[in-house]
């Protein structure tokens, strides 16, 4: 017999978590005026509200935690994780920074100005959030065959060439700072790039002298999908596969909350020595002084630490192989979910699973707030409420997928707990008929309002 995955690692500390009851939901979920954000974490189960941060740490990443070296300029763990990222990725120039949205802050600051125009893959929504704060634009270019949640394609985040070069014909390159890959692509349900869109990707950016620049927080988990599931690769490893995924960018931000376990940091990194010296002066404004970007000097040694570890094959299979585990359990209770299954997060189908509740009623927070009633788990919406007002016109958008996204933390939760929150979504999934009233916004923020939007049931 051909023997299973299993995780390799054992547990060394554990964290009690309270099991709620129902009533009680009933009553911390209202006060929240129906956002999960704002639910103490005490009064969760299961915590599926992302996969960022909240990953556990092997002892080989606390005991950098021991190690760090503190001192405010020439810190020894900033050159660790410089030489991590150069030998790993091969980037000669990096910035830290505290997490990706900041990295992304740096490196816009030095590069995207009003009226530009920045097509990528579904961009993640902090992404576009500091474009459109520039007063740009982000031009989203992924496949059709992403917006299709039955449909299966093995690398759902590719970029179609042809929108691609629509854009680059319609604008000059002086209006197109950069192409932004986003691997995994996070926000059509963790799901993968080629290499091969890779290479065209960046051949085509090449022709029309436009910078790639990676998103890179689930890059390992590309990787990883590139290995199990392009042609060519099943015999090299995640970081030769790595270094080639690379090898076809200019640059890269890199939220390390995600495949660097961390609970917190990210960086910039790039070939350019021009672009690294105007970054440069964002970062000691923003961020801090070179040698530490917003973060102590142990927090870039547990980073350097966990790149090493999440790399590693048999961890990823374990991690990639237990989001799909939860996947197929829900699939046998004939629950709608983006298929096949992402690196991170399963994303349930809420149109398809709440066809009675309207769209302006919002199907995925609706569903999102039944999941934590019935079972105490925590899910985000990925939907109508995210998606946010159009800067213009300020209409809500509708996007083309209505998704509520179950992330598993990274060494965390075991497959007992997928099966109780498959059990939960199944038992919320018999009672869907009757589900066909949701909610209406009572507050929202102008930029970014998922975080603190207030709801009320129609
Ligand atoms: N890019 C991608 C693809 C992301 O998924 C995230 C964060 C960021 C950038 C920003 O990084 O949070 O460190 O500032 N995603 C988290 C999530 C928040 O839940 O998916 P950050």
């Amino acid at each position: 017999m051909k023997l299973p995955y299993a995780e390799p690692y054992k547990i060394k500390v554990v964290e009690p978590v309270y099991r709620s009851t129902r009533e009680e939901r009933e009553k911390w979920i209202k006060e929240t005026r129906y956002n999960l954000f704002g639910l103490r974490s005490d009064r969760v189960f299961i915590d599926l509200l992302t996969d960022s941060g909240t990953g556990a740490m092997s002892h080989y990443q606390w005991s950098e935690i021991m190690l760090g070296d503190e001192s405010y300029a020439g810190s020894l763990s900033y050159f660790k994780l410089k030489e991590v990222i150069n030998n790993l990725l091969g980037m000669p120039h990096f910035i830290p920074a505290h997490q990706g949205r900041a990295a992304e802050n740096v490196l816009f600051s030095a590069t995207i100005k009003e009226g530009d125009i920045v097509p990528g893959n579904s961009h993640f929504d902090t992404t576009k959030g500091h474009i459109e704060f520039r007063r740009a634009v982000a031009v989203d270019c992924t496949i059709d065959e992403s917006f299709n949640t039955e449909l299966y394609h093995p690398f759902k985040g590719n970029i179609d060439p042809e929108k691609l070069e629509t854009v680059f014909k319609k604008y000059p390159a002086d209006k197109i700072p950069m192409c932004i890959v986003t691997l995994t692509c996070n926000t059509s349900g963790g799901q993968p790039v080629s290499m091969q869109n890779i290479k065209d990707v960046s051949a085509l950016c090449k022709k029309y002298n436009v910078p790639v620049i990676f998103d890179a927080a689930r890059f390992a988990e590309n990787a990883y999908f590139i290995k199990t599931r392009e042609e060519g690769y099943s015999d090299k490893s995640i970081k030769e596969i790595v270094g080639e995924m690379f090898s076809y960018a200019d640059g890269a931000t890199m939220s390390s909350k995600k495949d660097a376990i961390v609970n917190i940091g990210g960086f910039l990194a790039m070939r350019n020595e021009d672009l690294f010296k105007k970054a440069s002066t964002y970062c000691i404004m923003f961020e801090g002084y070179l040698t530490y970007g917003g973060l102590a000097g142990r927090d870039l040694g547990a980073l350097a630490q966990g790149l090493m570890e999440g790399t590693e094959f048999d961890y990823l299979e374990a991690r990639i192989g237990q989001v799909e585990y939860l996947g197929e359990k829900l699939k046998s209770y004939n629950i709608p979910i983006q298929q096949p299954t992402g690196g991170h997060a399963v994303f349930v189908d809420a149109k398809k699973f709440l066809p009675n509740v309207p769209k302006e009623q919002y199907q995925a927070q609706t569903l999102a707030v039944e999941l934590y009633l019935e079972g105490g788990v925590r899910g985000v919406e990925i939907g109508t409420i995210l998606a946010d007002r159009d800067p213009e016109t300020r209409e809500n958008r509708y996007p083309a997928l209505e998704l509520l996204r179950l992330a598993i933390p990274r060494r965390v939760y075991t497959n007992n707990h997928m099966d109780y929150i498959a059990a939960s979504l199944a038992n919320v999934y018999e009672k869907r008929e009757s589900i066909n009233k949701g909610f209406k916004i009572t507050y929202e923020a102008p930029i970014m309002r998922h975080f603190t939007v207030k709801l009320e049931r129609v």
